[in-house]
């Protein structure tokens, strides 16, 4: 017999799948062939172990330089996971595997998404979506602001509950506060079993598989398609939104993995745009609406893994502070898919190569006698799902410009993949 302590599963799933989970203030004494569990008072209690069916070969680098180059390449089949079983064309969406019901959402005045770093920034992302099909207020807060700020909710309040990890201190201190005033509580996580899980009152997984590189990419891109279904679930159920609409919609989350495929086979291109940039010292990203939080993300991803000062802003909000650090030369990658905000976010670029800027651009449309330096195209989807193609060059921007400068892009300086204090 053999034990192993660990702080996240796929530390050890290469030696077991069987996993006892230890909750707050429980204690366990390992003998040789005996394994006890106490709680603070040092009573005993039984527990049972749950086994993980995770396939070791997700912990392993197969074949790929990097893990965040694997799980990156992984996105296609993490996505499919995630979305296929809750997909079903022409009727409600499957969330069986939970009891959320018409009776936890009829009363539902306005949501919270709460999360850190990345897991935040899909929650941005789930807020333009939750608005749009499900017509109820949401608000995204970082959760060791929303933890410490007393926050306004009470029972008519959602909250959900973003974390790969499930173990991320603060959003599992914010999530308990959320419970104490009463609220309805959602998880969303990509470890089953994680602490966040057994707070919350209802909990949907990302099928993502381990995600083993610091810097997030393949757990972001399928919260945010979780989140999509679920803002048509509930949709669904309020019937807040048209048959047609979210049917189509359902039909082009199916699609995305043919997609992100496409986006993937051009990775020679942004590795060559990466090798033209990897020395520079301040890197910006602007963008409006949906493609702000993209850009948010990106700049996220860049200073993680390259150590580049990258800072991402609303492009509208460049002319009141931001525009004074443009000066010849200047890298801006500039994000353009939101076809109802493009020609003013065209604009700004304008406004920022005409003072010397050299333009980087990600888009899905066709843009004619531009003046940009480098252009990228995705597919086109519907534009509530563009972020999950558009983070993809992103990924792989920061991704190349690391190895250019030839860092270990699995572990950055400084960072955790779990934060568990806070
Ligand atoms: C750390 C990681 C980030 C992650 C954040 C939240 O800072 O380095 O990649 O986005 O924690 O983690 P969670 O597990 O809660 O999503």
């Amino acid at each position: 017999m053999e034990y192993f302590i660990a702080s996240d599963i796929p530390a050890v799933l290469e030696y077991t799948k069987n996993f006892y989970f230890l909750d707050d203030n429980e204690f366990s004494v390992i003998e040789k062939d005996n394994i006890n569990f106490f709680d603070k008072e040092l009573n005993t209690i039984y527990k049972k172990y749950k086994t993980i069916n995770l396939n070791c070969s997700n912990s392993t680098k197969n074949g790929y330089e990097d893990f965040m180059l694997k799980e990156i390449f992984e996105q296609p089949k993490a996505i499919a996971n995630t979305i296929n079983k809750r997909i079903v064309l022409n009727t409600k969406c499957n969330f069986s595997d939970s009891n959320l019901s018409k009776y936890d959402l009829i009363n539902v005045e306005e949501i919270y998404i709460v999360a850190c770093g990345t897991a935040m920034h899909a929650g941005l992302v789930g807020k333009n979506i939750i608005e749009k099909l499900c017509k109820i207020p949401t608000y995204v807060e970082i959760a060791s602001e929303f933890r410490y700020h007393d926050p306004i909710i009470n029972k008519n309040t959602l909250c959900i509950f973003i974390s790969q990890s499930g173990e991320t201190a603060d959003t599992i201190a914010a999530l308990k506060l959320a419970k104490g005033k009463g609220c309805k509580t959602i998880a969303i996580t990509n470890v089953i079993g994680s602490s966040i899980t057994r707070e919350a009152h209802f909990s949907f997984y990302t099928h993502a598989g381990p995600e083993i590189a610091v810097a997030s990419t393949k757990a972001y891109t399928c919260q945010i398609a979780l989140l999509c279904l679920l803002a048509i679930y509930i949709a669904e159920v309020l019937e807040s939104t048209s048959f047609d609409i979210l049917e189509n919609l359902k039909s082009e989350l199916l699609s995305l993995p043919e997609k992100i495929e496409l986006v993937l086979q051009n990775k020679e291109e942004i590795k060559k745009i990466a090798k033209q940039v990897y020395l520079e010292k301040d890197i910006f990203f602007l963008g409006r609406g949906i493609d702000y939080a993209i850009s948010l993300e990106g700049s996220l991803k860049l200073k993680e893994i390259s150590y580049i000062h990258s800072e991402a802003y609303a492009a509208g909000e460049l002319k009141h502070g931001p525009i004074a650090l443009i000066e010849n030369g200047t890298y801006v990658v500039g994000i353009l898919t939101d076809n109802e905000l493009i020609s003013k976010t065209i604009s700004n670029l304008q406004e920022v190569i005409s003072r010397g800027a050299k333009i980087f651009v990600i888009t899905n449309q066709e843009l004619f006698n531009n003046t940009f330096d480098l252009v990228f195209n995705i597919p086109k989807t519907n534009s509530l799902l563009s972020p999950i193609l558009s983070i993809v060059p992103l990924q792989i921007f920061a991704y190349y410009i690391a190895k250019e400068k030839e860092l270990d892009v699995d572990k950055p300086r400084n960072l955790a993949k779990s934060v568990t204090v806070e």
